[in-house]
């Protein structure tokens, strides 16, 4: 199955992607977590990102298409994939399109986990992740077992990312209405939208979602 999982910074599309893969064998595609990479590698492509990045505003679409086209060819992604924070703009929509034609791949749904701007700061915020495995936390909704230990690998360090400050959270919503969402009317005219309620705990959105994934793939 492939899907597409939409919704505003914070909204929670990682948390849910990280599951998903785990349950269903799927790959997620992150942009944001390959921008990171490419940052972290110091390649020209992270160099320009970082800037953009690190204000809360769009890295420019070519340079994302540039990125999803060449990870759509790599063969996991044949077992299937979560598309998280990709695409964000009608022309990556569109892209996306033409490039899944060409590679003979289709689309199953694309789901808006949808949390309203008030809920987003505070997400953002708090959250931060294990510097050894990349295991999502959060200050109050997502805490480890046990204090300062991961849960998944043990690791003992954590880190915020750069951007997840309440001043780029503003330019990022900003750019998220403006330029995302009005690409949610264009998956929902091709009877492909399906829309689940982010403000409800994790594991409860989780089971949302696995009701979508396991009806439509009946
Ligand atoms: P990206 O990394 O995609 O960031 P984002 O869209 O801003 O989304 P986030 O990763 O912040 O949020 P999320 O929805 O994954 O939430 P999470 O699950 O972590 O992009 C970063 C930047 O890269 C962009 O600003 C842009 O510059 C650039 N970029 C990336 N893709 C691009 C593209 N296609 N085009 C152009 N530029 C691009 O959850 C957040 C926190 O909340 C966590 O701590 C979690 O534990 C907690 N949480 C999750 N769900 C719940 C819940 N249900 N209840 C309570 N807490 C919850
Ligand atoms: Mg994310």
């Amino acid at each position: 199955m492939n899907i597409i999982l939409m919704g505003p910074p914070g909204g929670g599309k990682g948390t849910q992607a990280k599951i998903l893969e785990e349950k269903y064998g799927m790959v997620q595609l992150s942009t944001g977590d390959m921008l990171r990479a490419a940052i972290a590698a110091g390649t020209p492509v992270g160099l320009e990102a970082k800037t953009l990045m690190d204000a809360g505003k769009l890295v420019p679409d070519q340079v994302v298409i540039g990125i999803i086209a060449e990870r759509l060819d790599q063969p996991d992604a044949r077992k299937g994939f979560i598309l998280d924070g990709f695409p964000r703009t009608t022309a990556q929509a569109e892209a996306l399109d033409r490039m899944l034609a060409e590679k003979g791949l289709k689309l199953d749904g694309a789901i808006e986990i949808r949390v309203p701007d008030e809920y987003i700061v505070e997400r953002i915020t708090g959250r931060y992740t294990c510097g050894k495995c990349g295991a999502g936390y959060h200050d109050k909704f997502q805490q480890p077992k046990v204090a300062g230990v991961c849960d998944s690998c043990g690791g003992t360090e954590f880190k915020r990312r750069d951007d997840d400050n309440a001043l780029t959270v503003k330019s990022r919503l900003d750019a998220y209405h403006a330029k995302t969402a009005p690409i949610i009317p264009y998956y929902d005219g091709k009877g492909l939208l399906r829309v689940v309620d982010g403000t409800q705990p994790i594991d409860v959105v989780t089971g949302q979602l696995t009701g979508i994934i396991d009806r439509s793939s009946r």
